[in-house]
């Protein structure tokens, strides 16, 4: 007998790194996913392709996951985990908390625990912490729960629903970079200037708002403005750099709505809206540039987990 569970990568709309410090972030599931399989075995071990490509820095967060989950509910740690990922690492687009939701998830199935979205994402985060320090949680949250979510740190996540599809583009600088590193920057600026960061954070907060109300009424050309100028916040702290602020000018160039850095910044990817006629435009002229460029449709599913015997 084996568990399966397949959980999707995650772009944040807006909010990154103000979430971290109370404010609200906007946040969506993507159509990439990581798989990850768990049975039961004499030892623990992990293969993974992430480790295949290098990404060797997993297996000690997903060793932490499943120690704890055994010790919580009281079950054997001694599994066999395969890992099987679609979304790239360190891109800024919730890889590692969609492996730490999926091991959760696939773990929780395979000795029938019945965990909720909610304690899923608590299981999880035992490894995104051993990650990143001390992370907010819209990572794994946003992978459990699938769709487009509202997150503040220490609220239930706010579900925005709309009627058909969204569409964003997102564009992968190809440099990687640490979240970790990246969060201690921004608190080194929050404490030399807490008045003016107090008020980027109620700014940005009102802002995300603002954007789930564009996204749920499909108002793309203003949730374009709010994403631009959420770059604008996000580069007066320090977290972007020439090629993301680069890509973001291409991106309005060629007829963006709008455009910011998605995630920790200081590398990882960029994130737009555009209208529906240019879209295709734009994707072929930045991957011509040499990076990778796709467009997804939302909303897309949350984790889910099954058996095979
Ligand atoms: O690791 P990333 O690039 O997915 O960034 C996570 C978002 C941050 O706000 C920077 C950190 C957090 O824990 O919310």
């Amino acid at each position: 007998m084996r568990a399966t569970a397949e959980a999707p990568g995650k772009a944040i709309i807006t909010g990154e790194h103000f979430v971290v410090h109370g404010a609200w972030a906007l946040a969506a599931a993507l159509p990439r996913k990581v798989r990850v399989t768990v049975e039961p075995s004499s030892k623990f071990e992990v293969t993974s392709d992430l480790f295949r490509r290098g990404e060797s820095r997993e297996l000690v967060p997903v060793s932490r996951v499943v120690e704890e989950m055994a010790r919580e509910f009281s079950e054997k740690p001694e599994v066999r985990i395969t890992i099987a990922s679609d979304v790239p690492g360190g891109a800024g687009l919730g890889s590692s908390a969609a492996t730490m939701v999926a091991v959760a998830a696939a773990y929780s199935r395979l000795n029938s625990l019945g965990l909720t979205a909610n304690e899923i994402v608590s299981c999880a985060m035992v490894g995104e912490q051993s990650i990143h320090g001390k992370p907010s949680g819209v990572d794994p949250a946003i992978s459990a729960h699938g769709g487009v979510i509202l997150f503040r740190t220490g609220a239930a996540p706010k579900g925005v629903s709309f009627e058909g599809t969204r569409s964003l583009i997102l564009s992968y600088s190809g440099l990687n970079r640490s979240t970790k590193g990246q969060i201690g920057h921004v608190t080194k600026m929050k404490d030399r200037y807490p008045g003016m960061f107090e008020s980027l954070a109620v700014g940005i907060g009102d802002l995300s708002l603002r954007a789930a109300e564009m996204l749920r009424t499909g108002s793309m050309d203003e949730l374009g403005t709010l994403l631009t100028i959420n770059h604008a916040a996000l580069m007066s702290l320090g977290v972007s750099n020439d090629t993301l602020d680069g890509m973001v000018d291409l991106l309005l160039k060629m007829g963006s709505y709008g455009a910011k850095l998605t995630g920790a910044g200081g590398g990882g990817s960029v994130l737009a809206v555009a209208p529906e006629g240019k879209e295709k435009r734009i994707v072929s002229r930045l991957s011509a540039r040499g990076f990778e460029t796709f467009s997804v449709k939302i909303p897309v599913e949350g984790v889910k987990s099954w058996l095979e015997r």
